[in-house]
């Protein structure tokens, strides 16, 4: 076998261009249990944003909002509203990274820096993907601060409880139709990634709308983005609607790994997180399709998680709203029981849950 010429870690953070990132700072701790780990703004020198870290386990989401009008941020905002700018991944190497991933075609974002403060070095670079999303490169293996530097360690104001999000899983992107295809490509010539699996508008596909989906995995399987692009169907696909809203390409959704999905999903429901609803049929239809499971199927049935099996075990999961006013960017929150896929069993019924919403917003 060739040798990886991007090994990743992992994810090193996530960062989400928004329009109150103090608030957005507060509603992951409040709602989600992350930690306020680290700040940059005014007060440590960073003049035109604000930037706010919050962990909780290996997950690290970054909010930055933008202090002056005229800036890429507040540009990003206005467009496509609050979302995901930069899925930042954790290498050894970020200028070889950066090097062996434009020579085979990526696009510069920014060119490789190393940046300092007396916690030691981070070397960063970024290349660019589908819509105005990046991928950072970030080597921290000289580096003992609470984030990089430009950021100073601060602490939450209050104590948030943590709800068990573990690490990410993976992450969704949409593409315009069409689309979809060189985007696998990209990931597969530029970053070294692999195809997992297919779906076709067969696989995915309602009454009204339909979608294609293929995913792509690097080396070590840390990294998995699913691909999707929006299918003919009898009315809108919730791709179209998406892409309408945030006015191109960009992350649709990012699944977080859970050890006990009903604590998780109990303390999120309690904190006023709100989720897709799928009608009480479809657990009867699930018992005989997933058969045995550890968990009380009474039990998932009452926080409305859902569940489904492969050749290798099964996977509990449930989709919340879209956490802004745009209908863009959601969250899954997962739980796998050895099941590596994506919960294909459950895209007809997820799929109904998300065209019911998108009928009351107008949209179908
Ligand atoms: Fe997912």
């Amino acid at each position: 076998m060739e040798p990886d010429f991007l090994p990743i870690n992992g994810t090193d953070y996530i960062e989400f261009y928004v329009g109150n990132a103090k608030q957005a700072s507060l509603f992951y701790q409040h709602c989600f249990g992350f930690e306020l780990v680290a700040y940059a703004g005014p007060e440590t020198g960073v003049k035109d944003r604000a930037s706010y870290v919050l962990q909780q386990h290996k997950i690290r989401f970054v909010v930055t909002t933008s202090l002056q009008p005229d800036s890429e941020i507040s540009e990003h905002l206005r467009k496509h509203g609050d979302g995901v700018k930069v899925l930042a991944l954790w290498v050894d190497d970020a200028t070889k990274s950066f090097k062996e991933t434009v020579l085979r075609g990526a696009e510069v974002a920014f060119e490789p820096k190393t940046i300092k403060d007396e916690y030691g070095e981070v070397v960063l670079s970024g290349i660019k993907t589908f819509g105005e999303t990046i991928h950072t490169f970030v080597e921290r293996k000289k580096y003992k601060g609470a984030f990089m530097p430009g950021f100073k360690a601060v602490k939450s104001s209050f104590a948030p409880t943590s709800i068990g999000l573990k690490h990410v899983d993976h992450c969704v992107g949409n593409v315009e139709l069409g689309h979809m295809n060189k985007w696998v490509k990209f990931y597969e010539d530029v970053m070294g990634f692999k195809l997992l699996i297919t779906f076709d508008d067969k696989d995915i596909s309602t009454e009204y709308s339909a979608l294609m989906s293929k995913v792509v995995s690097n080396g070590n399987g840390y990294i998995k983005f699913p691909i999707n692009e929006p299918a003919k169907g009898k009315k809108k696909s919730q791709i179209e609607e998406y892409l309408d809203f945030y006015k191109g390409a960009g992350v649709q959704h990012i699944a977080i790994a859970t050890d006990d999905i009903f604590q998780t999903v109990g303390e999120l429901k309690k904190r006023g997180v709100e989720f897709l609803h799928v009608p009480d049929s479809y657990y009867t239809e699930v018992i005989e399709r997933v058969g045995k499971i550890n968990e009380d199927y009474k039990e998932l049935q009452k926080l409305n998680i859902l569940i489904d099996r492969d050749e290798e075990g099964y996977l509990l999961q449930i989709f919340s709203k879209p956490l802004q006013d745009r209908p863009t960017l959601f969250f899954e929150i997962i739980e796998r029981n050895g099941a590596k896929s994506f919960g294909k069993g459950n895209f007809k019924a997820l799929f109904e849950a998300i065209e019911h919403e998108q009928e009351l917003r107008g949209n179908l």
